[in-house]
């Protein structure tokens, strides 16, 4: 079976990261979904890719200033499209609701932002204590770049499957070591630049592979060939559910 995971929800039709994005995996009838999390000054854990407001919100300024109470005055749809304007940061607790209610699967990016190695610590104490509110049957992956986070979390929760992510030109000799170190089951590579005889070496290893971000159906393909198991995709909808059924 090969694995779509809706980026960031289904970010191509709805603004990224937010619970109109997620939800829209249920009409495209797919299991799972990629969201990223940070942590506000509270320790609120939101769904936000960047760790500052500017880019996906009509404020500016850093996401670790806000509080909790800050979330309902942010508009986190009106930078996409209008349709979408007053869409809010979501919460996780808001996140593990969704989950359960729709029965999605998601993979789960920790993002440390600037924050301090103290604040991943609540970040990371955070996510264990949600993650306890999935019913059964829920599934989860829990990826990030820092294999510090992931190596600090698996501590925390054994039974969670956690997945390194790397870039490119971070997939040197040492891979392995960080795959060993974190206790990571899964290896998500970029998709840029990633040739066959890379995964052949992560296959070879046992790991499951999941490539980030594809968009085009034709290396989609290629890498389903190459025995990579999921992709990470902007436009799940654009990808028939026979990846899901094989
Ligand atoms: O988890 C896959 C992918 O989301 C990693 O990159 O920058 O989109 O979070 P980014
Ligand atoms: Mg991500």
């Amino acid at each position: 079976m090969k694995t779509i995971f809706a980026h960031r929800g289904v970010s191509s039709l709805a603004p990224e990261n937010t619970l109109s994005a997620i939800k829209l995996c249920v009409d495209y009838q797919v299991r799972w979904f990629e969201c990223d999390i940070d942590i506000l000054q509270d320790d609120t854990i939101v769904l936000s890719h960047d760790s500052t407001l500017d880019r996906c919100t009509n404020r500016s300024g850093t996401l670790f200033e806000l509080n909790r109470q800050d979330l309902e005055r942010i508009d986190a749809g009106s930078w996409f499209s209008d349709e979408y304007r007053g869409e809010p940061i979501p919460t996780l607790e808001q996140l593990i609701a969704l989950m359960n209610q729709y029965q999605l699967n998601a993979n789960i990016e920790i993002k440390s932002g600037d924050v301090s190695a103290e604040v991943c610590r609540r970040l990371l104490a955070g996510l264990d204590c949600a993650l306890n509110q999935l019913d059964d049957g829920r599934e989860y992956i829990i990826s990030s770049f820092n294999p510090m986070l992931l190596a600090e979390f698996k501590r925390l929760r054994p039974q969670a499957r956690v997945a390194c992510l790397f870039e490119n030109h971070t997939l040197n000799d040492d891979w392995y070591v960080i795959m060993e170190w974190t206790g990571a089951e899964y290896i998500h590579p970029q998709n840029e630049g990633l040739t066959q005889q890379q995964v052949q070496r992560f296959k070879s290893k046992g790991y499951q592979v999941n490539v980030w971000t594809v968009n085009a159906k034709d290396r989609a393909n290629q890498l389903f060939n190459w025995g990579v198991d999921g992709i990470f995709t902007d436009f799940p909808q654009n990808f028939l559910s026979k990846y899901q059924e094989d």
